[in-house]
């Protein structure tokens, strides 16, 4: 795993929007995992920037979404799909039948979940995956405890995790308990991941996914296992983790070829 700490969320998107473009100018045909939420936001107005400014060509990406709410419809303003749809989506030039987000309306949840898993085998592996972070360690929407390997399944939320995403709804009665998410181990398929995380809010979690145990009751931990896991935090977020100072050595004193590898 390595450990990059960059001043503020602003560089730390930066970070992340620049790995995303060299991916797909070098593999046009792409495959991406994307998140939501709050974290990525300014990821995506990158990402839309560089489609404007400098023709970045998504024709031939395809995205795989990591999740769901489930009974929200595409049009409802809190579901992914509308997040996707407004941030991303309806800005660059993404063809919709090679956007995969699980079917929150779905009559048969099983079946959505088979196909989704289906879908990504047929299409995959992810090339490069972004993740954010739950203040209670999830990725996706697997809660602790979640199997590390799971595959796409419904889950239901913690109270934390349904409170901390009421922002994004009219009342707390509104926001789902159950959800469709991507497994631990379908996540952990991807060639390449990386999760960022901002924000005091976020240390604690970030400080036991990267130096405390492997284990289920933190599922960012599982990111440990990846051989090409990054994790892209400002200095807030990195500020309960032991070795912090280690890190940004390392990042300093990466040799010269390597610089050029990751940018
Ligand atoms: C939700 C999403 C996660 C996301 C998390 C953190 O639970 N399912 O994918 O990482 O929120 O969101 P935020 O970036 O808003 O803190």
């Amino acid at each position: 795993m390595e450990v990059i700490i960059l001043k503020d969320y602003e560089q730390m998107s930066q970070k992340v929007a620049a790995r995303f473009k060299k991916m797909i100018l070098h593999k046009p045909e792409a495959v991406l995992g994307l998140a939501t939420g709050g974290t990525p936001r300014r990821f995506y107005e990158m990402l839309c920037d560089f489609h404007v400014k400098e023709n970045l060509d998504f024709a031939k990406v395809k995205v795989f979404n990591l999740d769901e709410y489930l009974g929200l419809s595409a049009e409802h303003p809190a579901s992914y799909a509308y997040y996707m749809q407004e941030n991303l989506f309806s800005q660059v030039n993404l063809h919709k039948d090679q956007c995969f987000i699980p079917n929150g309306m779905t009559n048969d949840v099983a079946k959505e979940c088979q196909d989704y898993e289906a879908l990504i085998k047929e299409h995959g592996p992810v090339d490069l995956q972004v993740l954010g972070i739950g203040r209670d360690g999830h990725i996706g929407f697997n809660e602790p405890v979640s199997s590390l390997s799971s595959r796409t399944r419904i889950k239901t939320l913690t109270e934390q995790t349904r409170q901390d995403n009421a922002k994004y709804f009219s009342s707390s009665e509104q926001i789902p308990l159950h959800v469709i998410t991507m497994g631990i181990a379908t996540i952990l398929q991807a060639q390449e991941i990386i999760l960022m995380a901002s924000g005091q809010e976020k240390a604690q979690a970030i400080a036991k996914a990267v130096e405390g145990p492997l284990t289920a009751m933190v599922p960012a931990s599982v990111l440990q296992t990846h051989q090409r896991a990054k994790v892209i935090i400002d200095e807030s977020a990195a500020s309960q983790l032991t070795n912090k100072d280690y890190y940004q050595w390392v990042y300093e004193n990466k040799p010269n070829w390597q610089k050029k590898e990751f940018l």
